[in-house]
This record gives structure tokens, C-alpha cells and sequence, in this order.
């Protein structure tokens, strides 16, 4: 065990001993360091105001909200921050002098963090304009508008950042802070964190923490105990296998969509509406499914196409489905330290159809009110067999069983999904709250059924969308 977090802030090396494990790196730089240039605006992840870049040991370079990071996500990696962008003679960086040409900033406020989003994208294979406004959807600005940012932004693209690479302190060891009664946990692989767990069955898991954090910075818990899962390097890959997308608990949003695009174009996308670039450079699909929120936006696709997870327990593993996994509102099958190993989701059979979709106030950064998933079978225009996932319509991420068995072996017609949206009425009861009104999310879902017909149905897309 090592009670020493080492990282390097800029090119200088850092050792922090008897420190709070859920300080945010916010806090810390703002903090001790007195490195002000990373500023606060909401303290959840929403406004991008405290971007900082985090450079791993494979040298990417990621975006990242410092004020849902907790200090022990720094161990063995660099942290840069806008003040260590400029050149040792004070030239500003290419990023800071675009935005200056481009008068890309008024008060100033936002400035740092858009800056910090932009170098990030500069380490990237040439970003285009479509690259540029995902990356900036998690930095909002409040006075300049957007055109003289993303005009400073497609400057700024043309050209490549080749940083310089830079030796990451040795990781030896488990690192264990403790400070003031808290204690974190950092294991090295998935047999430690077990052990871990059992040894601390009340511990916190933290993944990305972008759940987590906000139960600190928002609601003021103190986590006593917490085991993180950024060093967890043999559950952090995703991988293609025996007819299979294996996504380890300890993968990113950003780890996990090369592989799931590529075979499910419209997953991509819905990942691609999580949060942001920052939000998805951190959180896991493990921890939107340990929430068991009734509106995370991965299980709705993953009910659809049949996900299994595989928990683990010490040295005991069960594989269950992700539609026997919800139990109630926030509740699960997880047993004190079991944890999610793995996420396992089929590829494609031939004759599949998958669609998913995000219904959200605003398209970017937001949280859905109702999100829909649907795999399809069809043969000779009949419905083999049928999957659809929902959140937002019920206490936990769900299934409408009695839709899909009325459509099994019926003609995929408009006729059918009519009165298939009659039984959809009857298979939940949403509630109202501020995102959409019970009556809102019952005609979405209508909507949603038919708009998958329309997209998958030859007949639809003949008669209806091709004008005669
Ligand atoms: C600004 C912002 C925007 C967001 N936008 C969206 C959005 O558009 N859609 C959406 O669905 N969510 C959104 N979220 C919520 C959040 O990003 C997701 O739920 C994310 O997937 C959580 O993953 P994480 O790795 O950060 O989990 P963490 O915060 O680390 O953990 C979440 C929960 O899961 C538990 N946990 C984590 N990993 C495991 C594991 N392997 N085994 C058992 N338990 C585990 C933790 O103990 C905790 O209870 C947003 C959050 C923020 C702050
Ligand atoms: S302060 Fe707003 S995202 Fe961090
Ligand atoms: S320049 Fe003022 S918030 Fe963006």
C-alpha cells in the first residue's frame, strides 16, 4: 500500500500525503495550488467553466471537469491546466491566440475552460466542424455567443498539437489515502478491488464519479469510505468476442463508442448526447447502470439489445440480465461488495434492425425525459421477434413486454403499430415531474414506435417519405 498520490501539475511533480480523497481537483487547484484559472460556474459538470486536460499513460490528452473529479483520478497521470499553456516567454498558445484574434471572449469567464476543451481536440486526428461543436456542447458561454468561438475553433483545428511527452510518475502499489476519517482505495486490478470491496462492504464504488461527485459537491454527503476503479486497468477495455461487445465496468463513454458505433450507428449517437465530451471522457456505462436511475440513457438500448452484466463478488461471478438487474426506483441486484465486471451485449444477427432515441429539452447536455430503444427481426415484412427498451416511463429502465408480444409474427404495417400504440398506453404509468408531464411521455412513446416503424418499414419509407 502507497499513502502518497504522485502526479505531475504541468511539467512539475507532485506528492500529496493526508489529503481528503473527495477533494475535487477543483478544489485542489483553486485551493493550494492558488491556481485560479480554472474556475467554478456550476460545480456539476454542466457548464465547462473548470475544464482541465488530464494526459494518461497512453499520452491521451482528455477534457475533463475538474469539479466532479475527485484528487486520487490523479495518480501516475498529468494534470494541465490553462496556466500552463502559454509559452515559458509568455506567447500565448495557438488555441489562446485564436480566440483573442477571433474575439472569442468577452468577460473572460468561460475562456479558460473552452480553451482547455480546444487543446484537448488539437491532440486529436484532424477535427472538422461537426468534431469541433460536439466537443464544445460542455462549455457554455453566456456573452460572446458561439460563432466567434467556433470561428477561433476551426483556426485553431487546422493545425495539429504534438505535445511533448512527458514521464508519468510510477504507479507501485495500491495507493490508500486517508485523511480526517476518509479513506479511498485505489486497486490495480479487478482481483484487489474485489478483495477490497469485501474487506469495505460499505465503501463507495467511484468510477467516473459523475454521479458521485455531485452527491459531494451538491448534496454535501461525506463518503467515508470510497474504492476507485480509474487504476483498474484489467476491466477498463472493450473488446469484440465470440459474438459479443465486452465492455469492462472501469471503460469510458469514449472507450466504449468505437466499437458500439460500429455496429449500432444509433447507440453511437445517443452516446454521443451524454452530457459531454467531458461528462463521456469520465463516466462509465457501469455506473449509469449501478445508478439505476429511471432516465440513464445506456440501459434503455442495452434492455433492447439484451445485455448481460456480469457481477462479481470476491472470487464468485454471476451473469444476470440487465432486465432482471432493476428491482425498483434506485434499487438493484447487487449484493453488499459485489460489484459490475462487465457488460456483455450481442452484435448484430443478419435481418436486425436497431434504432434508439433521446427525447430531451435541449439536444445537447441534457437529461432525457423519455429515451427508447428498439431491435427488430423482420422476415417476409412479419415481425420475428421484437425488443424495445424505455426510461423515463417507469420507476426503473423497462421494457413494454406487452407491445412486443403483440407485435411478434404480426405483418410490420402501419396498421399494426396503431394498434400496437393503443397497448403501448396501457404498458406505463410515467409520472409527471419537471422534465415532462405523464401525458407528454405517453404520446412520445407512441411516437417513438411509429417513428421506428417509419424509419424500418419498406412500406412507410415507399409510400410516405419518398413523395410520389
Ligand atoms: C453534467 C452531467 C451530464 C450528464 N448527462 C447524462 C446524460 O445525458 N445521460 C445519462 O444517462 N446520464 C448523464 N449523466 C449522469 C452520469 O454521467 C452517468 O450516469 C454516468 O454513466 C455515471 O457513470 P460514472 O462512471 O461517472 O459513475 P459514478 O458516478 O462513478 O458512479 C455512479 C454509481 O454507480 C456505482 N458504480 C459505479 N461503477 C460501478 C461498478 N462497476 N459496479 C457497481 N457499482 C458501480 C457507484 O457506486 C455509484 O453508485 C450526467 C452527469 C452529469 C454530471
Ligand atoms: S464548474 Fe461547471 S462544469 Fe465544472
Ligand atoms: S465570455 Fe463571458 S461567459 Fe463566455
Amino acid at each position: 500500500m502507497r499513502d502518497t498520490l504522485h502526479f505531475r501539475l504541468g511539467p512539475e511533480p507532485r506528492a500529496l500525503r493526508d489529503v481528503d480523497p473527495t477533494m475535487t481537483v477543483l478544489e485542489y487547484l483553486r485551493g493550494p495550488e492558488r491556481l485560479c484559472g480554472t474556475k467554478e460556474g456550476c460545480a456539476e459538470g454542466d457548464c465547462g467553466a473548470c475544464t482541465v486536460v488530464l494526459v494518461d499513460r497512453q499520452g491521451r490528452h482528455q477534457a475533463v471537469n475538474a469539479c466532479v473529479l475527485f484528487v486520487p483520478a490523479l495518480d501516475g497521470q498529468q494534470l494541465l491546466t490553462v496556466e500552463h499553456l502559454a509559452a515559458a516567454d509568455g506567447t500565448p498558445h495557438p488555441v489562446q491566440q485564436a480566440m483573442v484574434d477571433h474575439h472569442g471572449s468577452q468577460c473572460g469567464f468561460c475562456t479558460p475552460g473552452f480553451v482547455m476543451s480546444l487543446f484537448a481536440l488539437r491532440t486529436e486526428a484532424k477535427p472538422d466542424r461537426v468534431a469541433v461543436n460536439e466537443v464544445l456542447a460542455g462549455n457554455l458561454c453566456r456573452c460572446t455567443g458561439y460563432r466567434p468561438i467556433v470561428d477561433a475553433a476551426m483556426e485553431v483545428c487546422l493545425g495539429t498539437e504534438v505535445p511533448a511527452a512527458v514521464a508519468l510518475p510510477a504507479m507501485d502499489g495500491t495507493l490508500a489515502l486517508a485523511h480526517g476519517g476518509k479513506r479511498s482505495f485505489s486497486p490495480r486490478s479487478s482481483d484487489e478491488l474485489a478483495q477490497t470491496l469485501l474487506d469495505h462492504p460499505d465503501a463507495v464504488i467511484v468510477a467516473g464519479a459523475t454521479d458521485v461527485g455531485l452527491w459531494v459537491t451538491k448534496q454535501h454527503k461525506t463518503l467515508l469510505v470510497t474504492v476507485s476503479l480509474d487504476t483498474v486497468f484489467d476491466i477498463a477495455g472493450v473488446v469484440e468476442t465470440g459474438g459479443f461487445i465486452q465492455i469492462g465496468a472501469g471503460a469510458t463513454y469514449q472507450d466504449a463508442l468505437p466499437l458500439l458505433e460500429q455496429h449500432y450507428p444509433d447507440f453511437g449517437g445517443m452516446i454521443r448526447r451524454i452530457g459531454s465530451r467531458q461528462i463521456r471522457n469520465r463516466g462509465t456505462i457501469g455506473g449509469n447502470i449501478a445508478n439505476a436511475s429511471p432516465i440513464g440513457d445506456s440501459p434503455p438500448a442495452l434492455l433492447a439489445l439484451d445485455a448481460t452484466l456480469i457481477l462479481r463478488r470476491g472470487d464468485a461471478r454471476r451473469s444476470v440480465k440487465l432486465d432482471e438487474f432493476f428491482t425498483g426506483y434506485r434499487r438493484t441486484v447487487l449484493a453488499p461488495s459485489e460489484f459490475i465486471e462487465r457488460i456483455d451485449v450481442p452484435v448484430p444477427v443478419p435481418n436486425q434492425a436497431f434504432r434508439c432515441y433521446k427525447v430531451s429539452k435541449r439536444f445537447d447536455q441534457d437529461i432525457s425525459a423519455v429515451c427508447a430503444a428498439f431491435r427488430l427481426r423482420l422476415q417476409d415484412g412479419i415481425v420475428r421477434d421484437i425488443r424495445i427498451g424505455f426510461g423515463g416511463m417507469a420507476a426503473t429502465p423497462a421494457r413494454p413486454t406487452a407491445v412486443e408480444e403483440f407485435l411478434t409474427g404480426r405483418p410490420w404495417t402501419e396498421a399494426t403499430i396503431r394498434t400496437a400504440q393503443s397497448v403501448m398506453d396501457n404498458a406505463f404509468s410515467p409520472l409527471s415531474d419537471m422534465r415532462a408531464s405523464s401525458a407528454y411521455r405517453r404520446t412520445v412513446a407512441r411516437n417513438l414506435l411509429l417513428k421506428c416503424f417509419l424509419e424500418t418499414s419498406e412500406e412507410a419509407v415507399l409510400t410516405r417519405l419518398i413523395p410520389a
